[in-house]
């Protein structure tokens, strides 16, 4: 089984030996790799039933029923956490993950991968006690993503944190890509549309100087 790339650097922000609860697992990949690699016991949970029953497969096929153990629910639904466990949610928008985590009883230690507004996510997770430990980006097949690993504590953050985050900020390739994209959309935008161009010129002087 060869893991994405993303799901191996997932991998590396979590903590070896801890239990797991990976929520909307899909075909449950990270959580057999977790499970033989990473001294992890996973639950591996995911709403649609049709993806679980491939996870149930992918698991069986690795001898791993007695280790990995999969749940039908809706977020953490019915899931007894412990504040040792690592909770992962990834591959979901920030909405969802939101609305999974603000419903549930959480552990110390989240690692979220979403596809879009890092910004509010960073925010919303920070205000619920948490700080930023890690956080990860690369480029896989062609695609920008972002981990972040959250744990238990409090840290006073500045705006230019939650928008860029606060060890990417200082990340090369991140600032990079920012740059280029935010570049690419200036480009596209008329130069009649003269509020919509300062918004992307104010982003690319703030990357620029980080301010
Ligand atoms: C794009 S896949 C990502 C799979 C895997 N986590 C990854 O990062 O590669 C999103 C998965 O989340 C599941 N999902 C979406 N909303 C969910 C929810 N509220 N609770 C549990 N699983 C959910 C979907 O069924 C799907 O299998």
């Amino acid at each position: 089984m060869k893991l994405s790339r993303r799901l191996q650097m997932i991998a590396t922000l979590v903590d070896i030996g801890v239990k797991v609860i990976d929520v909307g697992c899909d075909h449950a990949y990270l959580d057999i790799y977790l499970t033989l690699n990473n001294s992890n016991n996973c639950i591996a949970t995911d709403i649609n039933p049709n993806a679980l029953a491939i996870a149930r497969k992918n698991i069986e096929k690795e001898g791993l029923s007695e280790k990995i153990e999969t749940k039908l629910c809706d977020g953490l639904d019915g899931i007894q956490v412990s504040d040792t466990d690592n909770i992962i949610i990834a591959g979901m928008g920030t909405q969802t993950i939101l609305n999974i985590i603000k419903k549930s009883n959480l552990s110390d230690t989240l690692i979220i991968a979403s596809n879009n507004d890092t910004d509010i996510l960073r925010k919303e997770i920070i205000n619920l006690g948490y700080i930023i430990d890690s956080e990860i980006f690369l480029i896989d097949k062609n695609k920008p993503y972002i981990i972040i690993k959250f744990k238990k504590g409090y840290k006073k953050y500045r705006n230019i944190d939650y928008l860029f985050g606060p060890i990417l900020k200082y990340n090369k390739e991140y600032k990079k890509y920012l740059n280029n994209y935010y570049n690419s959309i200036l480009k596209k935008i008329s130069k009649t549309k003269i509020k919509v161009r300062f918004k992307y010129r104010l982003l690319l002087l703030r990357i620029k100087f980080l301010i």
